[in-house]
């Protein structure tokens, strides 16, 4: 059974980001995958220090192990003054092999913007890492919501169904490969695998 985390880089307790990232989980666990949620906001991660041993601190450990295990993610972010929420770069400022090889859908919820902006820097990131980026994102704006928080465009969750699908039938794919390759041995044709093996 293929693992899909989820992971909201939104600290509100509002947070419209939770909404679409619990929505790919829900249709992908409906599809057969095993999901698990990483909601930031219960995961309170220190301000990444490149200087601090980080090895006995359990919410950074807990987090690692998360991302580690899957075999794709989606990860949804606030838009926050044209670029990703600061929760959700200092998450990945704590990962790089962990994110490598994997597969990544992205959302965002923005106020008046559609999250281009903010998909332009996570997807940079995701590339930085050597993850894969899904080809299409999905955002939400304010109006795509009720007072009471709930998605209410048949549209946006359209996009989301897709999503979760994809990741369920690429995400497995693209993580055995890079399993595969890391396997090889030291005199095969390298791959990107082989910079971080
Ligand atoms: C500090 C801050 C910066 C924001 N910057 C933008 C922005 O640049 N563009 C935009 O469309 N919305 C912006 N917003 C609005 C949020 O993206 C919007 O409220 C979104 O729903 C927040 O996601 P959440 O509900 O998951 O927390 C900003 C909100 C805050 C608090």
């Amino acid at each position: 059974m293929m693992k899909l985390l989820g992971v909201n880089g939104s600290m509100s307790n509002k947070s419209r980001t939770l909404v679409l990232v619990k929505q790919v989980l829900d249709v992908a666990g409906e599809q057969g995958a095993s999901t698990t949620l990483l909601n930031l906001s219960d995961y309170p991660l220190p301000i990444f220090a490149p200087q601090a041993d980080y090895s006995e601190n359990e919410v950074v450990l807990e987090v690692q192990r998360l991302v580690e295990e899957a075999d794709a993610l989606i990860v949804g972010t606030p838009e926050y003054h044209a670029c990703m929420s600061g929760a959700t770069k200092n998450f990945f400022d704590f990962l790089y092999r962990q994110i490598s090889g994997k597969l990544f859908g992205l959302v965002a919820a923005s106020g008046g913007g559609n999250g281009a902006s903010a998909f332009t820097n996570l997807r940079a990131t995701v590339l930085c890492c050597h993850g894969w980026v899904m080809p299409y994102n999905v955002g939400a704006t304010g109006t795509d919501f009720d007072k009471e928080g709930q998605l209410v465009n048949s549209r946006v969750d359209e996009r989301l169904r897709r999503m979760a699908r994809d990741l369920i039938v690429y995400g497995p794919l693209l993580h055995q490969q890079f399993q595969d390759d890391l396997a090889q041995p030291a005199d095969a044709p390298p791959g990107f695998a082989h910079w971080i093996g």
